[in-house]
């Protein structure tokens, strides 16, 4: 018995296999339920006492060795499978996507490009504003009808009532009262507003305001730095028109239409057959404004102008619903890549 156990020791040590079936048909052989080792734990109650300790650990031996053996040899065969697989090199690779900028942000960076070229900074302001700041600050007095204008959300905070901000012009207020004329900056943002979301219209969207305040600012300068912007943006045909508009914190006040790039004002559905676009809201900052947020007024004087910055975008890329600017669909997305 001990002889049959070394040279079965051997043999298994000797196993070599070309195939994986030749390694299961080796398992079955040795360790199968009617293999070897069945056979030799079957005999092993013929050996004498004296013996089956030693016996005991040959068999136990030849069960770890072939198992080993079957063990190491499957790995071999795995991994060349698999090695095989990994180095196609003739495979394409994996295409590597990169996102693009969305549109919302594409044109707010031109839009604040072309001003910071005539010398506008930047400056932000929280989206959660108090009355103060969204409101009164701005000649809007408490009750007044101008407030519905903003169809605003309110929130309850422990400050008390705050609200989302309606427009950007809550920054330029923080930006009088924090800084001294002249002042020359943009104020860009998420703005909200209580509207049924439609394809014109959404509870949320995007300004860019812009002020400025100096000594002897005047309308012709405010009609000059648009002018300078709407050909900048839409190209140097565009003509400007100001029609006479309401607003509490500029007097006088006006808005702004763009002549239609589109049909070259001919007339068409994106203009309406009127051969202008509205595009943004503007004015010389109304003194009360000014004392409000402490620039002497007899001093100073300024002007404001603001615009959303989704309508710009549909102009210039022809989008004719807002909802496509908040609903992440790639195939909308994915037509601004390469756009910078
Ligand atoms: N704040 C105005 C709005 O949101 C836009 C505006 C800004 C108008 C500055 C005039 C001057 O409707």
């Amino acid at each position: 018995m001990k002889e049959k156990l070394t040279a079965l020791i051997a043999e298994v040590e000797q196993f070599t296999a070309q195939k994986p079936e030749q390694v299961e048909e080796f398992r079955i052989k040795i360790l199968g339920s009617k293999g070897i080792l069945k056979d030799l734990f079957a005999d092993f109650k013929n050996v004498p006492n004296e013996e089956k300790k030693e016996v005991g650990q040959l068999i136990n031996q030849v069960k770890e060795n072939a198992q080993a053996k079957i063990d190491a040899l499957k790995a071999v065969f795995e991994n060349a499978v698999n090695s095989t697989e990994t180095i196609d090199l003739t495979k394409p690779a994996y295409p590597n996507e990169v996102g693009s900028r969305h549109p919302i942000s594409l044109v707010k960076n031109e839009i604040i490009e072309i001003f910071s070229r005539i010398g506008f900074t930047v400056s932000e302001g929280p989206e959660i504003e108090d009355d103060w700041h969204n409101f009164s600050a701005l000649n809007f007095p408490p009750e007044h009808p101008a407030r519905d204008m903003q169809d605003t959300f309110f929130v309850e905070s422990a400050n008390g009532e705050m609200a989302l901000r309606t427009h950007t012009s809550s920054v330029q207020v923080r930006i009088m009262e924090n800084q001294k004329p002249p002042i020359r900056t943009l104020s860009p943002g998420r703005v909200y507003r209580n509207e049924a979301i439609s394809a014109r219209a959404h509870c949320f969207f995007h300004q860019i305001e812009g002020l400025y305040i100096a000594e002897n600012v005047s309308f012709a300068d405010l009609k000059q730095t648009l002018l300078y912007f709407a050909k900048e943006m839409f190209g140097e045909q565009t003509e400007i028109r100001l029609r006479p508009s309401y607003f509490p914190f500029t007097e006088p006040s006006a808005e702004v239409d763009v002549s239609c790039s589109v049909c070259n004002s001919k007339g068409c559905n994106v203009c309406k057959y009127s051969g202008f676009l509205e595009i943004l809201g503007c004015g010389m900052v109304d003194p009360n404004v000014l004392e409000n947020c402490g620039i002497d007024s007899k001093k100073y004087s300024g002007f404001a102008f603001g615009m959303g910055v989704e309508r710009i975008a549909m102009l210039k890329y022809k989008i004719n619903d807002l909802r496509l600017y908040s609903e992440g669909d790639v195939r909308f997305l994915n037509q601004f890549k390469g756009a910078l």
